[in-house]
């Protein structure tokens, strides 16, 4: 980062976190099964056939990780609330023993200054609504608003700001097209399915977390890419239409009141599981919208490739990370100058940004991640541009606080900005995590000078 970038004084700085991702203790105190840990334990499905059941261990070693946030200066806390948990039937009995881990969770958040964003819907789905047809079933909407609902009657006299769901992109195609999270289904209808119900339920929970916890603030969180033609092509140009339609716009259209994009309704085919009023309930208004980026997309048309036809394509000459995705932080200050000339979003905040690297530990101990230190520095440059260019951003969460199970990848993709020895559990926090903490400082003493 060349010269300080400079934010508000009320800018949000934190970290990223999910349940299943770090939590473990799997089978305690009333968890139920969720479709995380079913897919884990299909042959092949995970890298070194990982699975969540210990993770980082943080059930039982929350109050270190809250230290280390002090450590690293944040004010701000995302983490995801597990629905098995706090409701193991999926529907039904709440589980008063899981909800008492996020009343703790959060009492000892706000007593180390750190506000908590909670994420209602990170991926664990109950494996018993999964065995009832799971998100292409409508019924799944209306369990998870009543899940909401209930965790918003606990929490919602200390929690103000709620994410509703987590990168639903992620659930519906990547889960019910593509195949490689869970629940592992390849079906376009399925994938519409899911992702209309989706949306149907984080507006209902919108909704029922409103109803109990007056007040509250509502986001919701999606992953987005600015998209690029390869070449310019009209094929190609074609393609990154259908690119930005598929991972974009399917997304934000319809909860900000326009519905699904009809170009991509015509190229999936499938018709809307749609009953009268669904699509206002789908557009809520929403307080805050959430931002993950992590690459862009250069894509060329690919007629007989999967859905939406579009192939990314490999830029010579350009850095990756370990997944391998592009570094490319000036894609972030694209997508939030896109997201706030079309969308309009009273609020946004980058929910997720960060990076796997291939970290090793030193003889003494510490972790040097000079690329990932270099990352973060590019990407809040950016955020500072955009705010700079009048996007309304109110917060950064880098991803993540922790090392932790990266979903099909298992634990050999590392995003932390602390290294976690899985074997000990023993926590060091990485150079990026130490220069996350100076620059988050930094910010904090430019924004409180006096101006002129
Ligand atoms: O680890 C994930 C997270 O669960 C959702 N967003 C992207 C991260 C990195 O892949």
């Amino acid at each position: 980062m060349t010269d300080s970038p400079t934010f508000p004084a009320d800018f949000r700085w934190g970290v990223a976190t999910s349940a299943y991702q770090i939590e473990g203790a799997v089978a305690e105190d009333g968890r139920s099964a969720s479709i995380w840990d079913t897919f884990s334990r299909v042959p092949g499905a995970i890298a070194g056939g990982d699975t969540g059941d210990v993770a980082c261990d943080h059930y039982h070693r929350w109050p270190e990780d809250i230290a280390l946030m002090k450590r690293l200066g944040v004010d701000s806390y995302r983490f995801s609330i597990a629905w098995p948990r706090v409701v193991p039937g999926g529907d039904g009995a709440v589980n008063k023993a899981g909800l008492d881990f996020y009343d703790r969770l959060v009492d000892a958040l706000l007593e180390a200054g750190v506000t908590p964003f909670p994420t209602l819907y990170h991926w664990d789905l109950p494996q018993s609504l999964q065995d009832r047809g799971g998100w292409p079933a409508r019924d799944t909407a209306e369990h998870f608003a009543a899940y909401a609902a209930h965790v918003a009657a606990r929490l919602g006299d200390r929690v103000r700001d709620w994410a509703t769901l987590n990168e639903p992109l992620c659930s519906a195609w990547i889960g019910h097209l593509e195949g490689t999270m869970a629940p592992g289904l390849t079906d376009i209808t399925a994938a519409v399915r899911a992702s209309f119900h989706l949306h149907l339920g984080h507006g209902l929970a919108a909704q029922a977390v409103r109803a109990a916890a007056p007040g509250a603030r509502i986001g919701i969180v999606n992953n987005l890419s600015p998209c690029e033609p390869a070449s310019d092509r009209a094929a190609d140009r074609a393609a990154a239409v259908r690119a930005d339609g598929h991972v974009n716009r399917w997304w934000l259209d319809p909860v900000h009141g326009r519905g699904y994009p009809a170009d991509m309704l015509e190229l999936y085919g499938v018709d809307l599981p749609e009953r009268p009023g669904d699509l206002e309930t789908i557009a809520t208004p929403l307080d805050w919208l959430g931002v993950n980026y992590y690459f862009r997309q250069v894509v060329a048309d690919d007629p007989t490739g999967p859905l939406p036809h579009a192939r990314q394509v490999e830029l010579p000459g350009r850095p990756h990370t370990a997944m391998p995705w592009e570094v490319h932080a000036r894609g972030l200050a694209d997508i939030l100058r896109r997201v706030t000339e079309d969308y309009r979003p009273r609020r946004i905040l980058v929910t997720e940004s960060g990076a796997a690297f291939r970290d090793t530990v030193a003889a003494d101990g510490s972790v040097h991640d000079p690329e990932r230190t270099t990352y973060l520095e590019d990407h809040l440059a950016a955020c500072a541009e955009a705010i700079r260019d009048g996007v309304p951003l109110a917060g950064y969460f880098a991803w993540s606080l922790l090392d932790n199970f990266e979903w099909a990848y298992g634990y050999d993709k590392r995003f932390g900005l602390v290294h976690v020895d899985y074997t000990s559990q023993r926590r060091t926090i990485k150079t990026s995590g130490h220069r996350y903490a100076a620059l988050i400082d930094r910010a904090r003493r430019l924004a409180a000078q006096p101006v002129g």
